[in-house]
């Protein structure tokens, strides 16, 4: 079985990659550029402008939809490349189309979250049968949150803000595990296992760091922060993961110190 993984160059993309091929699965992998590996196919095809994307999908089984343009237009790749991407496979008679997105695109009020729900509803309503799977936060993604939030010197945040990290490998082995199960037609939510404060996830980040940097707390305002206070990016769905944020701690700081 052949399975197409768009974002295969993302950091989820690299951990999915290798659990594929160790699955049994022929792997053929899309990037804006041209890339060389001898393990996987690689192909270029972009999402803002549907180049590339006929010949990707064509004698595909399956697609693992993992791109994504938080910053920089992501209506324009996120909701209508998912719709080209969708139209594609549709032609190509892909069997199955699984789409990753984050607990909370429909609680959270954030502007990449709306063009995320969007992206769903797409997929959803696209000819070819599919699954879609949210997941929350990678640890990876939170640290470069609190570096951002360091930058002037303390580390600034809404303490009463809840997170619930999960490690990209677990979630890439739930996606596996999604794509060996064939089309559900369900959104399935994918979290960490610890429901973690802001304030907890600091310290812990500091203690690792062997920092001293204090945390200077502010309210985030309005619905967003009353959404993120109650655990918007949250979810009580099980199984979770099972690598904790002082796993990640662990393994990226080890007894060393700041990196
Ligand atoms: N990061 C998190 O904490 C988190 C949590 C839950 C869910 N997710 C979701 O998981 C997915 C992967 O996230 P990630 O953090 O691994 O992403 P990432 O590291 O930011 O990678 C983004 C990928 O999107 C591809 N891409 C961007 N624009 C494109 C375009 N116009 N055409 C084709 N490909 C394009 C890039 O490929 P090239 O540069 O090679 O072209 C890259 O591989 C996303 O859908 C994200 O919403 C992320």
């Amino acid at each position: 079985m052949r399975v197409l993984v768009t974002g295969a160059s993302g950091r989820l993309g690299r951990v999915v990659l290798p659990r594929l091929r160790d699955e049994g699965w022929a792997v053929r992998a899309v990037s804006r550029r041209s890339r060389a590996d001898s393990t996987v196919e690689w192909v270029a095809a972009d999402l803002s402008t549907g180049e590339g994307l006929a010949a990707a999908v064509a004698g595909v089984d399956a697609v693992l939809h993992l791109a994504s343009s938080p910053t920089r237009r992501t209506h324009q790749i996120d909701v209508l490349g998912t719709r080209r991407l969708v139209v594609a496979a549709g032609h190509a008679g892909v069997g199955h189309l699984v789409y990753v997105s984050i607990v909370g695109v429909d609680r959270v009020p954030f502007g990449y979250y709306r063009h995320k729900l969007a992206a769903e509803q797409v997929v959803a309503a696209g000819e070819v049968p599919w699954s879609v799977l949210r997941a929350t936060q990678f640890p990876e993604f939170l640290e470069e949150l609190l570096r951002s939030a360091s930058r002037f010197g303390p580390t600034l945040g809404d303490r009463a803000v809840l997170a619930q990290p999960v490690d990209p490998g677990e979630v890439a082995a739930r996606l596996v595990a999604i794509l060996a199960a064939g089309p559900s037609g369900r959104v399935e939510e994918f979290g960490g296992p610890q429901v973690l404060r802001f304030d907890e996830a600091v310290r812990a980040w500091r203690s690792a760091r062997r920092s001293h940097r204090p945390l200077l707390p502010v309210r985030i305002p309005g619905r967003l922060g009353r959404a993120l206070r109650a655990g918007g990016l949250t979810t009580t769905a099980t199984p979770t993961g099972t690598r904790t944020w002082a796993d990640h701690l662990a393994d990226t700081y080890g007894g060393t110190g700041r990196k």
